[in-house]
C-alpha cells in the first residue's frame, strides 16, 4: 500500500462570501488550509499530499510544507479530486485519502481510524456522523412540511474518505464527473456497485462553509495548540 492525500482546495467560497476563497482566510495569521494540511500530515502512513488549487489562487500559498504539491484544480469538486488522483495514480500511489482543505479540525483518532478502514477494505471507508437532527421533508420551493423522515441508519458523510486509485477513477470517470449526484468519493464508487465503510467522524470536523464556521474553528484550533 501506497497512500497519497487529495485534497481539494480549488472552490470559491461562493457561500462565504468573503474577499479570497475560504481555505486562504487566516487563522491566527496562518492559513486556513494550512491547518488542514497539518492535520492530515500526522499521518505517517500518508506519504504524499496533493492540493488541487486554481493557478491563479496558488499565489495566496506563498510556501507550500514538504511532501506536498500542487495540481490544477477543476471546476467541479469531482474534477479536482480527479486531478489529484491521477497526479497520484503517475507517481505509482495505490490508495488516496480525500479530504476537504475546508476541514482543518479533523481529529487524529480519526484520521487514523479511516486510513486503517480504508487500505484494509477492498470498499474503501468514509468519515460520517449519525444525523442527530430530525429530519423534515418538503416540496421543491414550498416551506410546508410533507413529512418526516426517519433518522435511523441516515449518516452525515464527511471527509477524508479512502480508496483505491484505480477503482475510483474509474468510477468517477463511469459516473461523469460532473454528475450532480457525484457530490463524494463514495458516491461514485456506489453507483460503481462497491459498499464502502462508515467510519466514526467527529462533530469537529466541520466543513467551513459560512461565515460563522470560522468562530468555530478558530475555537477548536486553538483549543489544539493549547
Ligand atoms: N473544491 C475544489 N474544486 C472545486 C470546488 C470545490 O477543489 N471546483 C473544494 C473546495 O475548495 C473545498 C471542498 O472542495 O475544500 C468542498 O467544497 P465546498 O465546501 O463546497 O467549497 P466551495 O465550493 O469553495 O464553496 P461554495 O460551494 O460555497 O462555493
Ligand atoms: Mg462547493
Amino acid at each position: 500500500i501506497k497512500l497519497a492525500a487529495i485534497i481539494p482546495a480549488a472552490g470559491t467560497g461562493s457561500r462565504m462570501q468573503s474577499e479570497q476563497p475560504k481555505q486562504f482566510i487566516k487563522i491566527q495569521s496562518k492559513p486556513l488550509l494550512s491547518y488542514t494540511l497539518a492535520a492530515i500530515q500526522r499521518a505517517p502512513q500518508v506519504q504524499r499530499v496533493f492540493v488541487a488549487v486554481n493557478p491563479q489562487a496558488s499565489a495566496l500559498y506563498p510556501s507550500w510544507p514538504a511532501q506536498v504539491e500542487t495540481v490544477a484544480g477543476g471546476a467541479s469538486r469531482a474534477e479536482s479530486v480527479l486531478a489529484g488522483l491521477q497526479a497520484a495514480a503517475a507517481q505509482g500511489f495505490s490508495h488516496a485519502l480525500v479530504h476537504d482543505a475546508a476541514r482543518p479540525c479533523l481529529p487524529l483518532e480519526v484520521l487514523l481510524d479511516v486510513i486503517e478502514q480504508g487500505t484494509t477494505q477492498a470498499q474503501g471507508a468514509i468519515v460520517a456522523l449519525p444525523v442527530r437532527d430530525t429530519l423534515k421533508r418538503s416540496a421543491m420551493g414550498s416551506p410546508v412540511i410533507q413529512s418526516t423522515v426517519p433518522r435511523a441508519y441516515l449518516w452525515q458523510a464527511q471527509t477524508p474518505q479512502v480508496f483505491a486509485i484505480e477503482p475510483l477513477i474509474d468510477a468517477i470517470n463511469a459516473m461523469g464527473s460532473t454528475h450532480p449526484e457525484l457530490t463524494d468519493e463514495a458516491s461514485a464508487m456506489e453507483h460503481a456497485g462497491y459498499q464502502p465503510r462508515l467510519v466514526m467522524g467527529s462533530y469537529k470536523n466541520i466543513k467551513v462553509t459560512f461565515p460563522e464556521d470560522i468562530e468555530l474553528v478558530s475555537y477548536y484550533l486553538k483549543e489544539e495548540i493549547t
